[in-house]
């Protein structure tokens, strides 16, 4: 047997469920989360509470209230800020407590915050020490608006290094998804610390009738890319040369070890009545793309026990995927850490009416 350098007892970061690589996650849909609501999210390990304010500003912080302990998503959006629902100490966008009704001054308390963006229909935190990365883009739809919807949500049962190794699986699109073996062939390329491209390179051959019947629709080769953004969120590109479909992967990690997903659908924004009622209907084809290839890897993603023991020629490009992942820096997402609490004045606490 070959000894692979692959194999999870030689990994630090790829498919460790106990690190959360830096990156932007989603939190929830944008949708779901309305003006003056506030929404307890749980994202890999840490309990968090997002709200909307008034103006339409998202704000991320730790939930549990540094004053006992409330998850602070059962409080009031009011204004700009969150009240606690249960002593209604009051916490402005940075998390500091900007009032307690009971006292003429604040004490010194606050819950961490963390940066947070609206894009492409989903909320994100960003996860990390460093500066935050550039926001998931599909590299096709840059400087573009975009119109998106969403396939249904899901939880695999594997490690969202996994399942974003299945889009770049080779071999998988031969066995489980039936495509002729000459007709893909993924070549792999760092943008930068954080991104992976990965586009087809094999011609369309013209020898064969499926061949010929392909040629009409792609001039060069068959439109496969992959944009992945860290080692838990890529975009796919599919489609003939004159219409693309675009689909992002989002996942996180869950309790347990598992991948909780997002499939985001793109198009770009037409601003006619036929141009909207295309796109529509282009979104809905992409859902029908995705949904076909999501069905034919969900039986193995439920119980793969991943070791990488005998990688082959054809697994190249999952190999460049882990190591690209395997230099990735893990955040520091304290799954147990306390939030920051600053001293209160006991004196100060006692309450008094004003
Ligand atoms: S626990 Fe939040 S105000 Fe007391
Ligand atoms: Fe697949």
């Amino acid at each position: 047997m070959i000894e692979s350098k692959y194999r999870n007892k030689n990994l630090h970061t790829f498919n460790n469920d106990n690190a959360v690589i830096e990156g932007w996650y989603w939190a929830l849909q944008s949708r779901e989360l309305k003006v003056g609501e506030a929404k307890a999210v749980r994202l890999s390990g840490k309990d968090l509470a997002i709200f909307r304010s008034e103006s339409g500003k998202v704000t991320a912080m730790d939930a549990f209230c540094p004053h006992r302990g409330a998850h602070l998503a059962g409080g009031t959006v009011e204004g700009e800020a969150l009240r606690c629902y249960y002593h209604h100490w009051k916490f402005d966008q940075s998390g500091d407590c900007v009032d307690v009704p009971c006292l003429k001054k604040a004490p010194k308390a606050s819950v961490s915050t963390y940066p947070v963006e609206d894009h492409y229909g989903l909320i994100w935190v960003w996860v990390g020490q460093g500066e935050p990365h550039a926001l998931p883009i599909v590299p096709d739809l840059e400087g573009h608006e975009v119109d998106v919807t969403f396939a249904k949500p899901y939880v695999k049962n594997c490690h969202p290094n996994i399942v974003m190794s299945d889009a770049i699986d080779a071999q998988h699109f031969r066995s489980v998804h039936r495509i002729p073996g000459d007709i893909l062939n993924l070549a792999g390329e760092k943008i930068d610390d954080n991104t992976l491209h990965y586009a087809n390179v094999a011609g369309v051959p013209t020898d064969s009738p499926i061949g010929k019947l392909l040629a009409i629709f792609y001039k060069t080769q068959l439109t496969y890319s992959l944009c992945y953004w860290g080692g838990c969120a890529g975009s796919v590109t599919v489609g003939p040369d004159f219409q693309r479909f675009h689909i992002i992967y989002a996942n996180r990690l869950g309790d347990n070890g598992v991948s909780e997903g997002q499939v985001i659908l793109l198009t770009k924004r037409r601003k006619t009545a036929i141009g909207r009622l295309y796109g529509k209907s282009l979104l809905l084809a992409t859902r029908i793309v995705s949904d076909y290839f999501a069905d034919g890897d969900t039986p193995q993603f439920d119980t793969i026990k991943f070791d990488f023991k005998t990688p082959i020629k054809d697994d190249k490009t999952i190999l460049q995927f882990m190591s690209h992942v395997e230099g990735l820096p893990v955040a520091d997402w304290g799954f147990s850490k306390p939030n920051r609490i600053d001293s209160v004045q006991v004196g100060e606490a006692a309450c008094t009416a004003h």
